[in-house]
């Protein structure tokens, strides 16, 4: 087993485990699962309400948390939510936005066609006929540079083809004042991201997809916005004032996170945050780089294949592709039967498969620290194996 991998219970399980289907959720190391069993079994109580010592150290650890991942990515720590992931945090700002009337139901919203559909279906909700997708060919996204938005929805990094979208190259000209609105989903664990350096004005990511627990994700928005934003859910621990008739809230942070909130998860992401800080981003590049490269060059040896990958620096280490004549489930059971692990389907991108690819389907197999060059070998014979059974 190599180094990076010990530091992964799982894989002393089992193995054999080849997983290659990280951009759905990675595996978590011992520093993750460790502080879940300190916090349930040292001071699980619940927080901002107890006077009593654990309850102090649960509300201790847990603004230590978000101190730890507002620090990660250059914010202020009362700019950082704790939500339940990605597509809560996407739902938030959508419906926050139209329900304070930063935005109405006739904003004009630009996304693209890569998106996954949690950060495209809040904003068909929130504004129906007036989305735009920026269409996706030859690597490139274009859309009508006359026109003005409201918001852009984009990804930082594609969930299919690992495309790095610089915010560099959007806000400008008409898209200058525009609100941007950054998935980094596929992007949190595979690059340094400064929101301030960016210049971005939400930015919404899962724990899962970062070493971290599931239930766990976050938010983050510029101050300005989130004193202007009404919260979304409503119930205990946002309000300062409650009568008959009406409410006043409490402050950002809290004001957006109604009733209990996943505890020991966030406290353990704070940990994912120590974990992909001291293995450092560089390290992270150089692993991934390489085997990514590695596997283009395996891969597009195999008999029939059409691979769907943007290259460049960022590029999370994403593949997507096509065998001819094999349909994506069948090459996934077919791999899954020998614990290879990869995903097939749209991936929660229906456009992009659909109309832009012009494919039901396709496997993509995704890349982490713990994986290897001999990992790869294996996938690409079993692959042939594959092949050799279903196109005799
Ligand atoms: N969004 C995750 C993926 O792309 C689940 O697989």
């Amino acid at each position: 087993m190599n180094s990076i991998k010990d530091l992964f219970p799982i894989f002393k399980n089992i193995p054999d485990l080849i997983f290659l289907d990280n951009a759905s959720t990675t595996q978590k190391p011992t520093l993750v699962l460790d502080k879940l069993t300190e916090v349930y079994t040292q001071y699980n109580s619940n927080v901002h309400r107890g006077l009593y010592p654990i309850a102090v150290r649960a509300d201790e650890e847990y603004d230590r948390a978000r101190e730890k991942i507002a620090k990660f990515i250059n914010a202020d720590k009362d700019e950082i939510v704790f939500t339940s992931g990605t597509t809560d945090a996407t739902n938030l700002i959508a419906q926050s936005l139209l329900n304070s009337q930063i935005i109405s139901n006739n904003a004009n919203i630009l996304t693209t066609e890569l998106e996954h559909h949690s950060n495209f279906l809040p904003w068909q909700r929130v504004s129906g006929n007036n989305l735009e997708f920026a269409t996706f060919k030859e690597n490139q996204l274009n859309f009508d540079e006359n026109k003005k938005f409201d918001i852009v929805a984009y990804s930082i990094i594609s969930n299919v083809t690992g495309k790095f979208t610089d915010i560099k190259d959007l806000r400008k000209n008409n898209l200058k004042d525009a609100i941007f609105i950054a998935d980094a989903a596929q992007a949190i664990a595979h690059m340094p991201i400064n929101v301030k350096e960016m210049d971005i004005d939400f930015l919404v990511f899962s724990g899962h997809k970062m070493f971290g627990p599931t239930g766990v994700g976050i938010m983050y928005a510029k101050r300005t916005f989130l004193e202007k934003m009404q919260p979304f859910k409503v119930g205990g621990g946002i309000v300062d004032k409650v009568s008959r008739e009406s409410t006043s809230w409490t402050q950002s942070p809290e004001k957006f996170e109604a009733g209990t909130p996943p505890i020991a998860e966030a406290i353990a992401l704070g940990s994912a945050v120590d974990f992909i800080n001291e293995m450092g981003f560089n390290k992270i590049s150089q692993i991934e780089n390489e085997l990514k490269a590695y596997a283009l060059q395996e891969l597009s040896g195999l008999e029939k294949i059409k691979i769907y990958h943007s290259e460049n620096i960022h590029s999370g280490a994403v593949i997507s592709f096509t065998l001819k004549g094999i349909h994506p489930h069948d090459i996934a059971q077919f791999l899954g039967d020998k614990n290879i692990c990869v995903r097939a389907g749209h991936h929660c991108t229906q456009i992009l498969h659909r109309e832009v690819f012009e494919i039901p389907a396709s496997v993509r197999i995704s890349m982490s620290i713990y994986n290897s060059k001999e990992e790869i070998d294996s996938l690409v014979s079993t692959l042939n194996e594959c092949i050799a059974f279903y196109r005799i």
